[in-house]
C-alpha cells in the first residue's frame, strides 16, 4: 500500500538543519534554526523551568488524564498572563483555556472551531506569515485570503494592504494576527496600528486569531500584552493560540493553549465544549508535563521572578544582538544599510540579500539561513560575529 506514496517536501527549515549539521567545517553558523540559543549556542533549560519540574517531580503523585482541556490551573495562569490577572474579562467569565499540544496544536484547534462556528468564514492571512501558518490552519478547512503584510522592502507593514483586507472581508470573517514578534519578519504592528485593526474589527464584524508564541521576547511581557488587553476591552470575540515553547524554553513539551473569549459565559462555554469535542477527535487529552511546569512555576512567587528575569535576560541578548548584526554589517562597508533590524522586534528578521548571496553564504563560509533571508538573531553570537560579519563582506562587497 505504501509504496503507492510519493515522498512530500518537508519544512525547508528541517532540511537546512540536516546538511548544517553534516557540514564538517569547524566555522559554521546556523541562523536557520527557529529555536533560542545562548552565547555559547546552547538552547538551556531555564533555571525556573528546572525548579518548577523538580517541585513537580517530588510531589506529582498520579499520571492519570486530566480531562481534554487539560490541567486547570495552567488554563487559569495562561489567562492571567495572557490578559492580566485583574482583567474584568476573567471577572465576567467571559474566557476559557484549553490545554494543546504547543502553540501549533492551538491553532490547529483554533481553525477547527472556527470553521464549526462559521463554515461561511474566510480567514484573512498577511504574507509573509510563519510558513506552517498556512498547512496547519489550511487542514482546518478553513478558506484563506491573502494580503501584503508589509511595504516593498519589507521593513514595515503595509497598512494600506492591511486596512484594504480588513475593509472587504465580510462580518464573521477572522483575521490572523501575529500578537508580538511577526514571524518571519520582526516588524511589528505599532500601539496605533492594533487600534486602527480593532476599530476595523469593531466595525465589520471581524473576529481576530492572535497567534501568540513570543510572549516577552519583544518589548517585554507587559508591553507584548498591550495588544490582548487592548482586545478584551474593545471586542466581543476572538481567540489566542498561545505557545510556552520560546518563553519557557519548554519546546519539545508541547506547550501552549487556546484562549476563547466569547461575548457571554454561556456562549464561551459552548464554544469552549466544541473545541473540546475537536480535540478529543484530533489528540483526545493534551500532552501534561510541559503545562504542569508551567503552572508549578507560575503559582511560585519566587520562581515567577526568576523565571521572568530569566526571560528578560533573554529579550535583552536578542535586542543586543540585533544591534551587534548591524554595527558590523553596516560598518564593513557591505553596500547595504541594515539598520531597520534595529527597530524590529523578536527572534527573527529578514537580512534582504539576493539568493546568490545566501548559496554563497551557505556554499564559501558556512553560514546558513533560509532562502526567504530570514535569520534568528539568537544564533549570533560572541565567538561567532566576527565569522558572520567577514562572511557578509565577502559576499556582499
Ligand atoms: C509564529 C509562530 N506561531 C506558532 C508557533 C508554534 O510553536 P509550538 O507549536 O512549537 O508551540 C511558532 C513556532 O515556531 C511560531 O513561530
Amino acid at each position: 500500500m505504501f509504496d503507492t506514496l510519493s515522498a512530500t517536501p518537508l519544512d525547508p527549515i528541517l532540511s537546512l538543519m540536516a546538511e548544517f549539521r553534516a557540514d564538517r567545517r569547524e566555522r559554521k553558523i546556523d541562523l536557520g534554526v527557529g529555536v533560542y540559543q545562548d552565547d555559547s549556542g546552547a538552547t538551556p533549560v531555564m533555571a525556573a523551568v528546572r525548579s518548577a519540574e523538580a517541585q513537580l517531580y517530588a510531589t506529582e503523585q498520579s499520571k492519570t488524564y486530566q480531562g481534554i482541556a487539560g490541567n486547570p490551573a495552567f488554563g487559569e495562569v495562561m489567562l492571567a498572563q495572557l490578559f492580566g490577572a485583574d482583567n474584568p474579562l476573567l471577572a465576567s467569565d467571559r474566557a476559557r483555556f484549553i490545554s494543546t499540544p504547543g502553540g501549533s496544536g492551538a491553532l490547529r484547534l483554533g481553525g477547527e472551531l472556527l470553521r464549526r462556528a462559521n463554515p461561511q468564514a474566510q480567514l484573512l492571512v498577511g504574507t509573509p506569515t510563519w510558513p506552517n501558518h498556512i498547512p496547519l490552519l489550511g487542514s482546518a478547512g478553513l478558506p484563506m485570503v491573502e494580503y501584503n503584510y508589509l511595504n516593498s522592502a519589507r521593513s514595515a507593514v503595509d497598512m494600506d494592504a492591511l486596512q484594504a483586507a480588513l475593509q472587504a472581508a465580510k462580518p464573521g470573517d477572522v483575521v490572523l494576527l501575529h500578537g508580538c514578534c511577526h514571524n518571519p519578519s520582526g516588524v511589528d504592528l505599532s500601539a496605533a496600528q492594533w487600534l486602527q485593526i480593532v476599530e476595523l474589527c469593531e466595525r465589520g464584524g471581524l473576529i481576530p486569531f492572535v497567534d501568540v508564541a513570543y510572549l516577552g521576547l519583544g518589548e517585554g511581557l507587559a508591553a507584548d500584552g498591550a495588544p490582548l488587553r487592548l482586545l478584551a476591552e474593545r471586542l466581543p470575540e476572538f481567540i489566542v493560540a498561545s505557545s510556552c515553547s520560546k518563553n519557557f524554553g519548554l519546546y519539545r513539551e508541547r506547550t501552549g493553549g487556546l484562549a476563547i473569549v466569547a461575548q457571554s459565559a454561556s456562549a464561551v462555554e459552548r464554544a469552549a465544549n466544541q473545541a473540546m469535542a475537536q480535540a478529543r477527535q484530533i489528540w483526545s487529552m493534551p500532552p501534561a508535563h510541559g503545562a504542569d511546569i508551567v503552572a508549578t512555576l507560575l503559582a511560585d512567587r519566587a520562581l515567577a521572578a526568576q523565571w521572568r528575569d530569566e526571560l528578560e535576560a533573554v529579550r535583552q541578548r536578542i535586542v543586543a544582538m540585533r544591534q551587534l548584526l548591524v554595527e558590523r554589517a553596516n560598518g564593513n562597508r557591505a553596500g547595504i544599510d541594515f539598520s531597520a533590524i534595529i527597530e524590529q522586534r523578536g527572534m527573527f528578521s529578514f537580512l534582504g540579500i539576493s539568493p546568490a548571496q545566501v548559496v554563497a553564504l551557505r556554499e564559501q563560509h558556512g553560514v546558513y539561513m533560509i532562502d526567504s533571508t530570514r535569520v534568528n538573531l539568537a544564533g549570533i553570537n560572541s565567538h561567532n560575529i566576527d565569522h558572520l560579519s567577514e562572511a557578509l563582506y565577502a559576499v556582499l562587497v
